[in-house]
């Protein structure tokens, strides 16, 4: 773990460096980018956008669920996580850190601090999920515990006037 690390909730001011972090760290790990690598912009939303709007979608949601690292200062990564009362199962839906912070323990330092507020919370299991073609994300949960449950394959298709016939 580095010196000067400290994880504290987010602040509506973070938004526009999360946003930043956001569109740098998922590129390559995006489900939306790889839809755009097929098919083109959709709807003229970059996958950019569609990914931001997602963080943001998490910080309207449970904004006080959502933390960021800052080192020295500067925030270094975020993670956003998810109550559901009902199932008492957290979701930790989004997590990023900088390239320039990587490697040094960050994002199991997020990770860590997430679970203990979704426990905090009430919830009693907490859900993750990574692409299969994100290695970091692939190596890092189980080895904090989170065991596979489920692979799950995302398909794509382009509805033209031909669907008209099918
Ligand atoms: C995944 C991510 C958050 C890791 O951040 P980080 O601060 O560098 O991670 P840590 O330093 O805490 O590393 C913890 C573990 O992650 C894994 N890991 C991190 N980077 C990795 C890489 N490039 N390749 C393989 N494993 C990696 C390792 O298992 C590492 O454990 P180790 O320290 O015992 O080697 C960061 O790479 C990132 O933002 N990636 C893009 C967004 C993303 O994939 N988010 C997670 C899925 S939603």
């Amino acid at each position: 773990m580095i010196s000067m690390l400290s994880i504290r909730p987010f602040r509506p001011e973070d938004a526009p460096r999360i946003r930043d972090i956001t569109v740098a760290c998922f590129d390559g790990v995006s489900i939306d980018q790889n839809i755009e690598r097929l098919l083109g912009v959709v709807a003229d939303l970059p996958w950019q956008a569609r990914k931001a709007a997602q963080v943001e979608d998490d910080c309207r949601a449970h904004p006080e669920g959502v933390f960021v690292a800052e080192v020295a200062g500067e925030v270094a990564g975020y993670v956003t996580t998810r109550i559901n009362p009902h199932t008492r199962t957290g979701w930790i839906p989004h997590l990023a850190v900088d390239r320039r912070f990587r490697g040094r323990g960050i994002a199991r330092a997020l990770l860590a601090h997430a679970q203990r507020d979704l426990r905090k919370r009430g919830m009693i299991a907490a859900k993750i999920e990574t692409l299969e073609q994100n290695t970091a994300g692939a190596s890092l949960f189980p080895k904090l515990g989170f065991q596979e449950v489920a692979r799950q394959i995302h398909y794509i298709k382009p509805l033209g006037p031909d669907v008209d016939e099918e």
